[in-house]
């Protein structure tokens, strides 16, 4: 699985359902009218009353509201203090707390508590608890240690979440909710107890409908493993020898609708319950393969997401500061996508130092700022920052927020008030603005997962490759949208595939027929070597993408220590590049040939292609290319696809524009601690000081910008 750690540590290294729905759970209505949230301007803190003497809420509700902000979100973790025992609730304290704080004009988002159930309950039912992929039952104690298939913990969640929404569907101030917290956040992010085997094989019949078809689609004749009852199929836990990529693959997206469908009741409950008010959940902000993001927000209002630059800091041990703003750009732009490009939420901004077990270096003066404008600049409409004081108690005591230990200021606190007193004047059409974008990178969840499960070389990571292909587009200072292999393809100039493995024949033909219709696509190694049964298909490769791409895959090969060149010609002409975990070797038939291998086995033979079709072009890059390569080929590539950035900005910094209507929004955002120049073109009216700005503009360190273009 890719953890959000194991995704900034493998980030650190580079940079320099799929699956039907069967109907097993009632799915929820989509909202009819516009969310309440999502029309109105959020920009709040996210609040523990749970956590804090109420002798201080009053004082709280105050501040909160002397420094601006409009909301806040409480209770998400409070569930032993709403339901002390079994079925005995209580609200009356959180009552309280949202009185107090509408006194003061403040708006609430309630969060349903699924995230940490009480001891009570594991207790009385440890059966709720979620076995990991070693067979391990995970301890309580922690949080998000539950098995989303329990039908007993569906139960009890939904039965806290109702009576929550029974006690707040009319209370003055509230406003929406947030289910459960960060269901992508999982040290073990896949429940293998005996619950998840009998969902599975349920989910299976459902898809599949017959033995006959599970036993075809996996290729059980393999290793003996014919199934001939339901009952039989294992879920992928430790078996002296791997499972069948077919079951492993389909157990991914089975986790992934158990967890959705897990969030489905509450989400069903809500809508009836509570119809006036929004509905979301928060997510890690990294394109992780824990859940289907598109299943899982599918019913929700908007988009909501945790944004913490922090932890990339502590992750990615020693790089510079702009990369880990391009991984926190990938976070943005991989969560945009999952609501097509909709405006989302921050549930959570860092306020100050991050900290857990570890601690993350002091955000510098004026970083704070930065990140909230790059959330932005991407495509926020809100933010909440997180959190409002600092626990005194608890596994997050070092999580510094607004207030101190000793409820002191912290160094961030007038930052973040300026900053948002700066949101409110550039005002909701902004917020509510679209991210401006001609090139798009697939995060293909099939590839991810099956990459996962048979990685070809030990180091080779859908994560690593997609944060590289990410990071050497973003280099050319050009608005990149994430999205689905099947997405609508018709609004991009170019679309970028790393790692493409897994090709199903949809995609196939949306790959097609955006190529033919003029766009120009970009496919890497691996492509279309599998079907989405994790079969592998029985054409030469790339199997359906053959034609497009005009040319095949004569050898492929894992490079481990063995040294391999790249020797670039025509259109890419410049230095040798290395190429370090893959090699696909290439036989053009219709394709010209780019770049060839200097070195190993294939010295000599092609290794970047590019092909006409229809009216666009086809790339296929077999090689896996050095960052700095990797980064000169793709500024090309979309040059030659028209793609590229008005402004002269340096390395560092970024350039991002939103629009609405005829209405423009540019933000250039510093990421460096030194003073940086770009050159804009043409006249520009600075909207935080008024300014006007033509030919070079300084930004001092950490700075920002906001121009519009008179
Ligand atoms: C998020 C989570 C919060 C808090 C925060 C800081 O992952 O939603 O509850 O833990 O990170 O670690």
């Amino acid at each position: 699985m890719i953890t959000r750690r194991l995704f900034l540590a493998n980030a650190s290294a580079v940079l320099a359902a799929a699956g039907v729905r069967p109907p097993l759970w009632a799915l929820s209505p989509a909202r009819k009218s516009d969310a309440s949230v999502s029309s109105m301007m959020l920009l709040g803190v996210d609040y523990y009353p749970d956590q804090t003497p109420e002798s201080l809420w009053e004082e709280d509700a105050r501040m909160i509201a002397e420094t601006g902000f409009t909301n806040v979100r409480v209770a998400e973790f409070a569930w032993s203090l709403m339901e002390p025992s079994e079925g005995k609730f209580d609200f009356a304290w959180l009552h309280r707390s949202v009185v107090t704080l509408q006194k003061h004009g403040i708006q609430v988002i309630l969060g349903t508590p699924s995230a940490a159930p009480p001891p009570w309950l594991t207790a009385k039912y440890p059966d709720v608890l979620m076995v990991n992929d070693q067979g391990m039952t995970v301890s309580p104690g922690g949080r998000r240690f539950t098995c989303p298939t329990n039908k007993v913990y569906r139960r009890l969640s939904l039965d806290i979440a109702t009576e929550m929404a029974r006690s707040f569907a009319d209370t003055p101030g509230i406003i929406g909710w947030q289910i459960d917290n960060e269901f992508t956040l999982q040290r073990w992010g896949r429940c293998y107890c005996k619950f998840c085997r009998a969902g599975f094989q349920d989910w299976l019949r459902m898809k599949y409908g017959t033995l006959d078809e599970i036993n075809t689609k996996w290729g059980t004749a393999f290793w003996s493993q014919v199934y001939t009852d339901f009952s039989q199929i294992p879920v992928p836990l430790p078996s002296n020898g791997d499972p069948n990529p077919g079951l492993a693959l389909d157990y991914h997206r089975y986790q992934s609708y158990a967890n959705a469908s897990f969030l489905e009741e509450q989400l069903t409950m809500l809508r009836k319950t509570c119809p006036k008010h929004s509905v979301t959940t928060n997510n890690v902000g990294a394109p992780l393969d824990t859940i289907d993001l598109h299943e899982l927000y599918k019913n929700l209002d908007f988009v909501c997401h945790d944004n913490y630059p922090g932890f990339a800091q502590m992750f990615m041990q020693g790089a510079p500061s702009e990369a880990v703003a391009t991984l926190i750009s990938l976070g943005h732009d991989s969560m945009r996508g999952v609501k097509d490009g909709k405006p989302f939420m921050i549930m959570e901004e860092q306020s100050g130092k991050a900290g857990q077990s570890f601690f993350s270096p002091p955000p510098h003066k004026g970083q704070i700022r930065l990140w909230t404008y790059q959330a932005v600049a991407h495509g926020a409409m809100g933010l909440n920052y997180f959190r409002w004081d600092t626990a005194n108690f608890g596994a997050e005591e070092y999580w510094h927020g607004m207030l101190n230990h000793d409820r002191s200021k912290s160094p961030s606190f007038d930052e973040i008030q300026q900053t948002v007193k700066e949101l409110k004047t550039l005002g909701q059409e902004m917020l509510q603005s679209s991210y401006a974008s001609n090139a798009a990178i697939f995060f293909d969840l099939n590839s991810a997962w099956a990459t996962v499960i048979q990685p070809g070389n030990t180091k080779l990571t859908f994560a690593s490759q997609l944060t590289a292909w990410y990071g050497s587009m973003a280099s050319a200072h050009v608005g990149i949208d994430v999205i689905q292999p099947e997405s609508d393809l018709s609004r991009y100039k170019a679309v970028f595939a790393p790692l493409p493995y897994v090709v199903t024949p949809r995609e196939a033909a949306n790959i097609r027929k955006f190529v033919q219709a003029g766009g120009l696509f970009v496919g890497g190694f691996r492509l279309g070597v599998k079907d989405e049964n994790s079969q592998i298909v029985r054409t030469p490769l790339p199997g359906l993408l053959r034609d497009v791409m005009g040319t095949t895959v004569k050898d492929y090969m894992p490079i481990y220590t063995e040294k391999i060149g790249v020797k670039f010609s025509s259109m890419l002409a410049g230095p040798d590049a290395d190429c370090s975990l893959w090699a696909d070797i290439l036989q053009p038939s219709s394709a010209s040939v780019l770049a060839t291998y200097t070195a190993g086995p294939y010295s000599g033979e092609p290794a970047i292609t590019i092909n006409s079709f229809g009216q666009g072009k086809a790339v296929y890059l077999g090689a896996d290319l050095d960052p700095a390569s990797l980064a000169r080929v793709f500024a090309a590539l979309l040059g030659s696809a028209g793609i590229k950035s008005s402004f002269d900005v340096p390395r560092g910094v970024e350039v991002c524009t939103r629009k609405s209507g005829a209405k423009e929004w540019t933000f250039l955002l510093n990421h460096t601690g030194a003073m940086q120049a770009v050159t804009v073109p043409g006249q520009f009216k600075d909207l935080l000081t008024g300014a006007t700005h033509s030919g070079k503009i300084g930004l001092d360190a950490y700075e920002v910008r906001v121009l519009q273009p008179i």
